[in-house]
Order: C-alpha cells, then sequence, then structure tokens
C-alpha cells in the first residue's frame, strides 16, 4: 500500500474544484507577494492610462503558488478576454496559428507551462509578440511562400515552473517578468481564514495557525490541508474545528508539526544516514532516495531551505544542526565546519 503525501504542491485531481472556488478574483484580494502585487499594479495601470493592452507577462515560481491565480486577475483587472492553454496542448503551428487569428483586440492568451513549447512553435510566437503578425507558409515546395497576417493587439501571459528551460530569446519578449516566492507563515494564515469564510468553515486562530505551519508556506497545500482538516472535525468532532482536532487530524496526513512530510524526512535522514550529513550532490540524493531531482530541487530543497534545514555549499548539500534536532538525532560536532566552506 502507498500512503498518500498530501503535502505535495502540484495540483491533484481533487484540487480543482477547489482551487477555483477559492482563487481570489482582484489583485486587492490576493495576499502576499507585496512586491510582484506593487509591480502589476503600476504595470497594469499605466497600460489603462494609455489605453493600450499590457505587455507581456512571465510568471515563474513553484506550483501552488498562485500564477494562474495571478493571470486571470490581470485579466479582470483590465477588463479583457482571457483564453488559456498550455506548451504541451499546442502540438502543430497550425493549432497555435488558430488561436492567434481568433484573438481580439486586448485579448489575454495564457499560455501554461510555457516551458514545454516546441520549438518551432516558439518560433512563431516572436514575430507575434513582438510585432503582431503571424507569418504563414502557403504552398509546397518551389511555389511554397510565406503570408504575412497581421494581428489584433494581445497580450501573453506565460507560467512555468521551471524559469531556466525558458530559452533567453523567449524570455526576452516579455515587458514583465515576476517570481513567486513561498509565502510568509502569516500570510498563510490569512489565506486559510479566508478560505474559511468562503467554504463556511468555523475555524479558530489556534487551529490556522496550526495549519499555516505546516502548510509549506504554499496556498493550494493550505486549502487542501484546510479541507482535510475540516473533513476529520466533521466525523471525530462533531464539526467543530478546535485545535486539538487540528492536530489530530494533522497527524493523520503525516504532516509533523513544521510541515516536514515522509519526502523530506527521507531526505535528510538519506544524506545524514549514507552521506555523513553532506555535502552531497544533488543527483546523488536523487538516485540514493529514488526520487527526481528536478522535484528535490524544486519543490524539497527549497522548503527545507526556508526552514533552515538543509544549505547549500559549493561542494554540495549540507544538514543543518536545526534538521538533526527536529529528527531527535544527535548533532555531530562537524556541522558547523561544513558549512563554513
Ligand atoms: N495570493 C493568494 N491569496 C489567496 N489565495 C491564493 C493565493 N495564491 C494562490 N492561492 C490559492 O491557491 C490556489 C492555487 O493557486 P494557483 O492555481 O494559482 O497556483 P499555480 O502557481 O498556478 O500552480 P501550478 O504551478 O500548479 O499551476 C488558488 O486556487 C487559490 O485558491
Ligand atoms: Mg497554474
Amino acid at each position: 500500500m502507498s500512503i498518500e503525501v498530501v503535502t505535495t504542491p502540484e495540483q491533484k485531481e481533487d484540487d480543482k474544484t477547489l482551487d477555483a472556488t477559492l482563487r481570489p478574483a482582484w489583485l486587492s484580494e490576493y495576499i502576499g507577494q507585496e512586491q510582484v502585487k506593487n509591480n502589476l499594479h503600476i504595470f497594469i495601470a499605466a497600460a489603462k492610462t494609455r489605453n493600450e493592452p499590457i505587455e507581456h507577462v512571465l510568471l515563474h515560481g513553484n506550483p501552488g503558488l498562485g500564477k494562474t491565480t495571478l493571470a486571470y486577475i490581470i485579466a479582470k483587472e483590465m477588463g479583457t478576454n482571457i483564453r488559456v492553454t498550455s506548451g504541451p496542448a499546442i502540438e502543430r503551428t497550425g493549432d497555435l496559428a488558430a488561436i492567434l487569428t481568433n484573438l481580439q483586440e486586448g485579448d489575454i492568451l495564457f499560455i501554461d507551462e510555457i516551458h514545454r513549447l516546441h520549438k518551432t512553435i516558439e518560433e512563431i510566437l516572436y514575430p507575434a509578440m513582438e510585432d503582431y503578425v503571424l507569418d504563414v507558409i502557403v504552398g509546397k515546395g518551389p511555389a511554397a511562400r510565406t503570408l504575412r497576417l497581421e494581428l489584433p493587439k494581445f497580450t501573453i501571459i506565460g507560467a512555468t515552473t521551471r524559469m531556466s528551460l525558458i530559452s533567453a530569446p523567449l524570455r526576452d519578449r516579455f515587458g514583465g517578468q515576476y517570481k513567486l516566492e513561498l509565502y510568509g507563515e502569516d500570510e498563510i494564515e490569512q489565506i486559510i481564514h479566508r478560505s474559511a469564510r468562503i467554504l463556511s468553515i468555523d475555524i479558530d486562530k489556534d487551529s490556522a495557525q496550526e495549519i499555516a505551519r505546516r502548510a509549506r508556506r504554499t496556498p493550494r497545500i493550505a486549502n487542501r490541508l484546510l479541507k482535510r482538516v475540516r473533513d476529520y472535525a466533521q466525523v471525530k468532532h462533531a464539526g467543530h474545528i478546535s485545535h486539538a482536532a487540528s492536530v489530530a487530524a494533522l497527524a493523520l496526513l503525516d504532516v509533523d508539526h513544521l510541515g516536514l512530510n515522509m519526502v523530506d524526512r527521507k531526505l535528510l535522514q538519506t544524506i545524514i544516514e549514507k552521506f555523513n550529513g553532506g555535502p552531497v550532490g544533488a543527483q546523488t540524493i536523487a538516485a540514493a532516495t529514488a526520487e527526481e531531482q528536478e522535484t528535490i530541487e524544486e519543490v524539497y530543497e527549497p522548503f527545507l531551505m526556508q526552514l533552515g534545514f538543509l544549505a547549500r555549499t559549493p561542494r554540495g548539500r549540507v544538514v543543518t544542526e536545526h534538521a538533526y534536532r527536529h529528527l531527535g538525532m544527535h548533532v555531530p560536532q562537524n556541522v558547523q565546519e561544513k558549512l563554513a566552506i
């Protein structure tokens, strides 16, 4: 039997409705990411003053931090239509041509997972983004010629969890580029209170704080945990979410009091037991734990590093003394020396 890990940030099938229900509609309802919000506010206001579509926007950051939400918010704030597609969904150049020629002036085209766009499609996008033209080839062989179609002025919003996979020419065509960071614990707590209000869940401050502490600084996980705690409270505590009920529910879900799940613990334990606490490279950790290197680097490490449990040194990852303590393990003498390298 495999145990479900509830604190993965990627969207699961039953998150879809929850995500849609809880998505803030306006910038003012969007909690946290203050810098991104301030910049976007100006970006949007300036475009509106000029009565122009906003420049193309690239949003990047870990899963579940609010990229799709922001794309919809931008459309709402601009008062425009948003069409939604994704990198892997555009298979042929004709698919993209059909989408682009159907856009109206000012429309937003949201391309999720934009790092997965095919190269040939990306190349059609360059002139479309820059000069609002579409070059189509008509005919075959020697008779083939390029036909240039004018496109309405539109905006592309791209979202990616893998900024490093976006080619430089594509990246350069986005006038606005925003990185979403992991949230502060108090921001996650506010998100939980907001979600509880929308879902008519009665939750006290202690319980919200408890869930926030364990939500890996990620709104999607916070909302998911809130829902699971509510289910538990309904079955075991006649619907009232007390602090004790939250703790019991979260323990049952294998989320410890700082939000570590079994994969986090496995990673730390592996580095400690097999590699003497590090330094060790991500690739080696991946091989030893049978987890994907990409997931380790993008999901697990940022969180463990934010907790101060893992440090990156030029020679690899090192487990810190906080992590040893958290795992109830003896702290070896040489931890500080390794970190000083
Ligand atoms: N700043 C925020 N304030 C309130 N709720 C938020 C915020 N950001 C995200 N959420 C909540 O978290 C959910 C997940 O966010 P969203 O789907 O936008 O993430 P994403 O970055 O697009 O993830 P993915 O990379 O998996 O596509 C949203 O439906 C919303 O309920
Ligand atoms: Mg998304």
